[in-house]
């Protein structure tokens, strides 16, 4: 078990900010508000600070953290930029994605927030509140989803207390993310950006701004992989049934435009976006299922989502969803 500690609620006020990166500064752990999801912050240059983030989320400790920083010269200080990541920085920067690059000679990120390796994943959000706390911490500030580890990530204030009350310092509660799934993750490490992890930025725009295609993780040889990304994560308790035309009986339904004209009234159901959008039913995902999961059925049932845009990142995360585990 993590130590207890009390939780204090904060809110986006500019006192909330301040209280955030003082306590941030003194190597607590905050969980913040970003425009993909919540993420549990802490001092990246402290590995006391960071070994928190782990105890609190009881994460395999493999893992290592994304350093978010306020603008692109603070990420600079800490990685090397080769022409894409450059490119890709100015073109989504302030944003949902995260560079992974070799660490430069003046990297202050912890050991133990890069698990080690040789290589820093930053990113540079563009929720103003994270922003403001960044530029207040004066420091990266290692920060993965705020949930506990194989649950969900957390998009809303509310998720993050189910999951982290009383083993956090605080929380900052600025309403729900925008965005709702986290950001998209590209390797640049050897001339070939790699794609880690798709999220909030889709691939083609990121293939658009390089002007070649992404190697997949794991297609290479030299794919350096991403430890973070298990089989099984963001899983719910239910069992999970992708690609489903309606639900069988018994199961809760998740629906993604227009729904069967069969589906019972009794059934426990939500829908992503009746409408069929791809942006909102992202901004939906977590906190639907979480929802469902709440009414504790043995199985989800899942529409199925179409995989251009964000229904890449979205059935990347159903896939782990229904991971054996
Ligand atoms: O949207 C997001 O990215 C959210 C918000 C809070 O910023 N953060 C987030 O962090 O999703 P996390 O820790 O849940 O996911 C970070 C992923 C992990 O899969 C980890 O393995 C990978 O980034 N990662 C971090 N550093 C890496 C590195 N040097 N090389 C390869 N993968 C890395
Ligand atoms: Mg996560």
């Amino acid at each position: 078990m993590p130590d207890q500690r009390v939780t204090q609620r904060l809110d986006d006020s500019e006192a909330g900010i301040a209280a955030a990166a003082a306590l941030l500064r003194a190597g607590k752990l905050v969980a913040l508000p970003t425009e993909t999801v919540y993420g549990l912050a802490a001092d990246a240059t402290s590995g006391a600070a960071v070994a928190g983030i782990y105890a609190a989320k009881e994460r395999p400790s493999f893992n290592p953290l994304i350093a978010h920083l306020p603008d692109l010269a603070a990420a600079q200080r800490q990685g090397l930029f080769d022409a894409n990541a450059l490119a890709l920085a100015r073109a989504f920067w302030p944003g949902p994605l995260t560079l992974v690059v070799p660490v430069s000679s003046g990297c202050t990120v912890s050991e133990l927030a890069r698990a080690g390796l040789a290589t820093v994943a930053l990113r540079v959000p563009s929720h103003p509140i994270a922003r403001a706390v960044l530029q207040a911490a004066g420091r990266p500030i290692a920060a993965p989803s705020a949930n506990r580890s194989g649950r969900v990530s957390a998009t809303s204030a509310a998720h993050v207390l189910a999951d982290l009350d009383g083993r956090i310092d605080a929380v900052l509660d600025a309403g729900p993310t925008r965005v709702g799934i986290e950001s998209t993750i590209v390797a640049c490490l050897d001339g070939a950006p790699r794609l880690l992890r798709p999220g909030g930025v889709p691939s083609a725009a990121i293939e658009g701004v390089i002007g070649r295609s992404l190697v997949l993780a794991g297609e290479s040889g030299a794919a350096p992989i991403s430890p973070g990304l298990l089989a099984s994560h963001y899983a719910p308790a239910a069992g999970v049934r992708l690609d489903a035309e309606r639900p069988r009986d018994g199961e809760a339904w998740l629906g993604f435009g227009p729904e069967p004209t069969t589906l019972s009234p009794a059934t426990l159901q939500l829908n992503l976006s009746p409408a069929g959008d791809l942006m909102e039913a992202a901004a939906n995902l977590f906190g639907y299922l979480r929802q469902l999961d709440m009414a504790a059925p043995a199985t989800i049932a899942i529409a199925p989502i179409p995989l251009h845009g964000l229904g890449e990142a979205i059935n990347d995360r159903l896939r782990r969803a229904a991971a054996p585990r």
